[in-house]
């Protein structure tokens, strides 16, 4: 097709100057950052996980415990509670970023939403940058979620349909009087569609008229808009193909880099997981089961559940994959109500030994920060 025809068919008002894509009526065409190329067509799974830094602490989560009462009747008398986390500590440093996988029903949500403050723990103490944030409320609370910011795996559910793309990314910024005069609030908009890898000119469309990855890159332009310290990002690549995970988790790294952020990055997919995390937490009924450097995690997994997570991951190289043994977990995922009494795992441990049925393991560090929670990794 020649290029005149091309164009045509095409709208040519919407040639992306950055991508030098042609978008389509129906659908834009997913564009491409040029600094986020490089990930496009190579598997994010097979890249190098980064290391740990020696940057200054800036989250600090000590025994969080969520627990979430469970009511009955009229009166709603309380039963019983979910405990949804039960006891979860770790260090983030700044810049760095804290995977947390685990299976549907974990708890991972929670301790993002217990660390964002949407919810008001039952129990232990977050600390963001030196202050303890745990119970904090109003004003204050106000503060914090300047600094904080969560992005999730529905774009729908935090882009409103009704709402141009400006106005959505502007949102938050307004709320907070960030920046009142007009024209630098669209100015701020041009420059956070252009860091997230989009055409400024889009910012009058609404979210309806994008692509499933075009929207989750909105919404990090909206996350982004109030320049926060810390972003939580729930799920935010699960429900997208292969090759946009690759393009959001380049861009998320991007970004990182040249604006110094910490994440929290919580996912399924165990292999994106690793790629962009300093360490990584894998979470099991409400706990830490496992918890190390992302390197030290896929190459030396301690914890029983971990290696049946990681053994259950595909590797893109198809050899290996074929060579594998996969270490099959069978039964359910007991109720967050009633966990078994001892070890959370040892409904579905094939290690497991009378120990194991009545005395709960602590997460221990083994050696180099390498910290698991298992009878017979500790032998203690
Ligand atoms: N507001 C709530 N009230 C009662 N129970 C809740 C509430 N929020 C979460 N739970 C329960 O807490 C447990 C942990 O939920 P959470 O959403 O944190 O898991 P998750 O690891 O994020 O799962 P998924 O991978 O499916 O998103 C689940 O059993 C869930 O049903
Ligand atoms: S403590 Fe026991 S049941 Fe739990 S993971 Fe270790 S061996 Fe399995
Ligand atoms: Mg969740």
């Amino acid at each position: 097709m020649s290029d005149d025809k091309l164009k045509s068919k095409f709208r040519p008002d919407v040639i992306d100057p950055v991508e030098k894509k042609l978008m389509t009526q129906e659908g834009v065409e997913m564009p491409v950052d040029p600094e986020v190329q490089e990930f496009l067509g190579e598997d994010i799974r097979v890249r190098e996980p980064v290391p740990p830094t020696q940057s200054p602490e800036i989250l600090v989560v000590k025994d969080l415990k969520m627990h979430f009462p469970v009511t009955k009747g009229l009166l709603k008398r309380q039963v019983g509670s979910v405990k949804a986390v039960d006891g979860v500590s770790f260090t983030l440093r700044q810049g760095e970023t804290l995977g947390i996988v685990g299976e549907s029903g974990s708890g991972k949500s929670t301790v993002g939403n217990c660390v964002m403050r949407n919810l008001t723990p039952t129990s232990g103490q977050i600390l963001f940058d030196g202050q303890d944030v745990t119970h904090i409320k109003g004003k204050e609370l106000g503060e914090f979620h300047k600094r904080l910011t969560m992005v999730t795996q529905d774009p729908f559910a935090s882009l409103d349909p009704r709402m141009k793309v400006r106005d959505s990314i502007l949102e938050g910024v307004r709320i907070n009087k960030l920046v009142t005069d007009k024209q630098e609030q669209y100015d701020l908009v041009a420059r956070m569609l252009t860091l997230v890898g989009l055409n400024p000119k889009f910012s009058d469309r609404y979210p309806h008229e994008f692509s499933g990855g075009q929207r989750q890159r909105i919404s990090i332009a909206r996350a982004l808009a109030i320049n926060p310290a810390f972003i939580v990002c729930d799920e935010i690549v699960s429900a997208l193909d292969v090759s946009i995970q690759a393009q959001i988790v380049g861009l998320m790294m991007k970004i990182q880099e040249e604006l110094g952020l910490t994440y929290i990055f919580i996912g399924h997919d165990l292999s994106v997981v690793r790629h962009l995390s300093n360490q990584v937490a894998v979470m099991y009924l409400g706990k830490f089961m496992e918890l190390t450097s992302s390197d030290e995690l896929y190459e030396k997994p301690l914890h029983p559940y971990t290696q049946a997570l990681i053994s259950a991951a595909p590797i893109p190289k198809p050899k290996v994959d074929r060579q594998r043994e996969r270490i099959l977990l069978t039964g359910e995922v007991p109720s967050p109500i009633n966990p078994p009494k001892g070890c959370n795992f040892c409904t579905r441990c094939k290690y497991a030994t009378e120990r194991c049925k009545t005395e709960d393991p602590a997460l221990v560090d083994v050696g180099g920060g390498h910290m698991v929670a298992c009878h017979m990794v500790t032998g203690k």
